[in-house]
């Protein structure tokens, strides 16, 4: 975000289907007095002309791609101006679209207004929205009742309306700031209060609106930036990287010790590259920016960069959670769901329900064993991989997270809680995998005298894949010359040959690493020395491939720098820059390890 559009406020606009969302955003920009000249006039001739009724929500439409006098709308987003400040006004069309933006970002209100037609009165998805609302942490809420000229704006009824949400919201933990009679049609109490409503002493939706209070909450907290890309510079051979997202919370500057999670990696900031921007030297909360580190180190996008002196995150597989679940199907245990927590892409399962909540009616389930559409749920999950994140409580905006069920937004939610266990599903996987494993006559001993050497998993990775790749396929040229039994399989033949489907803008997933284990494990007990080969594996992928392997045994080559944070390798080729030597280096170790019985060559 620009340095400018800090300072605008936004507030979002939720409530049940036809309430009047959009009409009561147009109505108050024209009232306000922010239009285009003439802009009104012409949206009225041409519903004259096409014999459709004149709406304020068509200058939402009307106005996309205008840029004048300071109001300009994108998808759902109204750029607004009042004496006091600028705004973005987010017509939010519907909940799940709504969530999906605060959650990932595209859209984050520090405010909202609840629309309830005074008519049809509070409906379930008023109730819903406003349960999100607080959910997503948002505390000023005001509420409109819209449609007053519906019900002859009759102040009994308004009261009894403010009456039952002002209950349901109070369940919930908000306290509105205002409720507000209001016509977006008539204009009563948008930005004037007109005259039918003379018993409402209030302000206008329009001094509602300037009355949200501003606060900047995310500079003063501990500096997070969720690492979305990393960048090499290869032109004039300049090795440097460039890492870059845009910061959450707090500020950094150079000379600042930073660490990234989970991996663990530590560096110091060397430079701050902002784009467009020169000599910046400090980063602060919602700037997209770029920097570099003074010692090289390998990590992937997806990582939480985080500064070294302050409170650090979250670094766990198990978390228990807040959701609200809106996926067609619902949310079963054992089922694998796509993580998306701040720049991170795991794969995740729901562990245990430990109730769930019907938004709307605010009735509780205990014991529930699934998730159904538009339940709240307090659930606990698993990560495939550690994920670092922030207690809802502590840093919000970084305990938010995203499920996605079928490359569909299915969930969103919170985190409450970090579960320290030392279970794990993978784990208990293997052990009901190889208590269910049917065993061959044939053992590892005879295998082992029949080939002339054991079985061994042997994993080749490092930064430069080409470099892996190459020495792994040595090794099994090497191996099979002298007729041992070898297979090499790169990992990538099982992301882009076996399972292409799977392969998604990440590349190389959790699942093709699961994949490559549960193989290796069959691999190994047939007696062979399988071989793989990929790219910038780290500390977690290891594990995982360890635990899946379990019984058998694996060998981990880095080639090039030690990629790996906690992990020792059991070797390390750097400087080796001929194929043969690096994979001769491997052989040794074979035997050294015993695999490969010296007299037997
Ligand atoms: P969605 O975006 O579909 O969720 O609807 P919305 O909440 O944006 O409602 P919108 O502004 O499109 O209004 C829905 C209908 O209600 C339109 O036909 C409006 O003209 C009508 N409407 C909105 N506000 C008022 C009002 O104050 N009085 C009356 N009588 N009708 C209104
Ligand atoms: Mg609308």
């Amino acid at each position: 975000m620009t340095e400018e559009a800090k300072d605008i406020f936004s507030v979002v606009m939720v409530g049940h289907v036809d309430h009047g969302k959009s009409t009561v955003i147009g109505r108050m920009m024209a009232d306000a007095g922010g239009l285009p000249v003439g802009k009104l006039e012409q949206i009225r001739d041409l519903c004259k002309k096409t014999a459709k009724p004149f709406e304020y929500a068509f200058l939402l439409d009307a106005l996309k791609d205008e840029r004048s006098q300071g109001i300009t709308i994108d998808t759902a987003r109204c750029f607004f101006k009042t004496d006091l400040r600028r705004y973005i006004i987010i017509d939010a069309p519907g909940h799940i679209e709504f969530l999906k933006n605060m959650i990932t970002g595209a859209a984050r209100a520090d405010s909202a207004f609840v629309v309830i037609d005074a008519k049809e009165g509070v409906k379930e998805n008023s109730k819903r929205h406003g349960y999100m609302v607080g959910m997503m942490g948002i505390r000023q809420v005001s509420v409109l009742v819209n449609k007053m000229d519906l019900i002859g704006y009759d102040q009994a009824a308004y009261d009894a309306l403010c009456k039952e949400y002002g209950d349901f919201l109070e369940k919930i933990n908000i306290s509105p700031l205002s409720f507000i009679p209001v016509s977006g049609v008539n204009g009563d109490n948008i930005v004037e209060p007109g005259d039918n409503m003379e018993w409402y002493k209030g302000p206008t939706a329009l001094q509602q609106l300037d009355n949200f209070e501003a606060v900047n909450e995310r500079v003063g907290l501990p500096f997070r930036m969720p690492l979305q890309d990393v960048y090499r510079f290869t032109e004039q051979d300049d090795d440097r990287r460039i890492f870059s997202g845009t910061v959450e919370t707090g500020t950094a500057k150079a000379g600042d010790e930073v660490l990234f999670l989970p991996s663990g990696k530590r560096s110091r900031v060397k430079t701050i590259e902002a784009f467009n921007v020169d000599g910046k030297d400090e980063i602060s909360a919602e700037e997209s920016v770029g920097v570099t580190l003074d010692t090289q180190i390998y990590v992937k996008p997806g990582e939480l960069m985080v500064k070294a002196d302050d409170p650090a995150p979250c670094v766990g597989k198990r978390f228990r959670a807040n959701l609200f679940w809106m996926g067609r199907n619902p949310m079963l245990k054992h089922k694998r769901y796509k993580l998306k927590l701040g720049a991170a892409r795991t794969t995740v399962e729901l562990v245990d329900v430990i109730n769930t909540i019907d938004a709307s009616e605010l009735t509780s389930v205990k014991n529930k064993q699934q998730v159904d559409r538009h339940d709240v749920a307090e659930c606990v999950f698993e990560t495939v991989k550690p994920v670092a994140f922030d207690l809802v409580g502590s840093i919000p905006f970084t305990g938010r997270l995203i499920l996605v069920d079928d490359y569909e937004i299915a969930g969103a939610g919170i985190i409450l809680e970090n579960v320290e266990t030392d279970e794990s599903i993978l784990q208990e996987h293997v052990e009901k995998r190889e208590l269910a494993w049917g065993r061959s006559p044939i053992s590892q001993v005879q295998r082992m005298s029949a080939y002339g050497h054991g079985a061994k998993f042997v994993v080749v990775t490092g930064d430069d894949s080409a470099l892996a790749d190459e020495t792994a396929a040595k090794l099994e040229k090497t191996l099979f010359a002298r007729k041992f039994m070898s297979y090499y399989l790169p990992l990538t033949n099982i992301a882009k040959g076996l399972d292409s489907d799977i392969v998604n803008e990440e590349g190389l997933t959790d699942e093709h690493v699961r994949r490559l284990g549960e193989l290796a494990r069959i691999m190994t007990d047939s007696g062979q020395i399988f071989i793989t080969s990929a790219a910038s594996l780290d500390d977690y992928d290891i594990e995982t491939l360890k635990v899946l392997n379990s019984p058998n045994e694996i060998i981990v080559v880095a080639v090039g720098d030690n990629p790996f944070n906690k992990i020792e390798p059991d070797c390390v080729l750097s400087g080796l820059d001929d194929v043969d030597a690096r994979a001769d280096a491997i052989v040794a170790l074979l035997k050294d390890r015993n695999v490969i019985i010296d007299y037997q060559i």
